[in-house]
């Protein structure tokens, strides 16, 4: 039986993932919330994009994580994966879609999988989540765990700090990393964990962690793309390195185009549309009777 390509052959999956960490070779991965800075981002080469609930943050001004919607990630994602050839493309569960349980779980991520296009989802928490784990890869979805600081438990821990920072939470990090390894996902993003805890993780584990403020040791490492280009506002956090300043960009060809506009620059004729002799003459003979 013949089975049909749907995507080019260099595209992304799981495989992809473990064969890179099997090789010493490092990925990388981005959010990406809409078409065009995904089509950006998988153009680039990266090979994860990550349809993570920091859109409450970057793109929805909450504030947080936690008023993300389901529909919010879905109708995000479907965007991603029409502009994505080559990467795999990952959704984060939101906060209040896999906490009541294990069938709503299943059917929330099914959502994102079969209406968004999701080819993974992500959720947070150590071992509290193995069960659902175990759950969601019995029903074929591929699931990325988070540990080490979960934003969607910013209330109960009452902030963003580093986690993991003394000797008995570091080893319960690793022990949570290896019950999720164990009940089947196919990585961990390790987020604000000292990075001598990320690369012990690193070394014990088989799957792929991903590391966001973890050090350099981590199979792979995400950050939120509008930092990265300088599209967010207030403080960014020590491990995020600023690339571009596309705010800074963009204010500048939003000035431009005022003044331009307020001096009568623009538009010039080229940048409009106007009437062929023939039909000035015809306007003007009509106009005149
Ligand atoms: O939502 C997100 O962008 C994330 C990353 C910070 C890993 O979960």
């Amino acid at each position: 039986m013949a089975y049909l390509q749907p995507d080019k052959p260099e595209k992304v999956y799981l495989p992809a993932i473990r064969a890179a960490k099997e090789k010493g070779e490092k990925l990388v991965c981005l959010t990406a919330y809409d078409y065009p800075t995904a089509r950006i981002v998988d153009e680039a080469g990266v090979d994860i994009i990550l349809v993570g609930d920091s859109i409450g943050n970057v793109i929805h001004g909450y504030g947080n994580t936690i008023p993300v919607s389901l529909d919010e990630i879905t109708s995000a994602c479907i965007a991603v994966k029409r502009a994505t050839e080559r990467a795999m493309v990952i959704a984060d569960l939101p906060y209040g879609t896999y906490h009541v349980n294990p069938d709503e779980t299943v059917r929330n991520a099914l959502r994102l999988m079969k209406y968004g296009g999701a080819e993974a989802v992500k959720l947070e928490g150590g071992r509290n989540r193995v069960d659902l784990v175990k759950r969601l890869v019995d029903e074929e979805i591929p699931v990325c765990a988070h540990i080490g600081l979960t934003p969607q438990s910013v209330y109960k821990m009452g902030g963003y700090r580093v986690q993991g920072r003394t000797a008995d939470q570091a080893k319960r990090l690793i022990e949570d990393a290896q019950m999720l390894e164990e009940a089947g996902a196919f990585a961990i993003v390790l987020e604000l964990v000292p990075r001598e805890v990320a690369q012990l993780i690193t070394e014990k584990v088989v799957i792929s962690t991903i590391g966001i403020g973890a050090g350099a040791e981590c199979d792979i490492q995400v950050l939120v793309l509008h930092d990265l280009v300088g599209m967010t506002f207030g403080r960014l956090p020590r491990f995020v390195r600023q690339y571009a300043d596309i705010r800074q960009v963009m204010t500048e060809a939003i000035q431009a185009w005022s003044s331009d506009v307020k001096s009568g620059e623009y538009p010039n004729d080229n940048e409009s549309y106007g009437l062929t002799a023939d039909a000035k003459s015809e306007l003007e003979a009509i106009l005149n009777k």
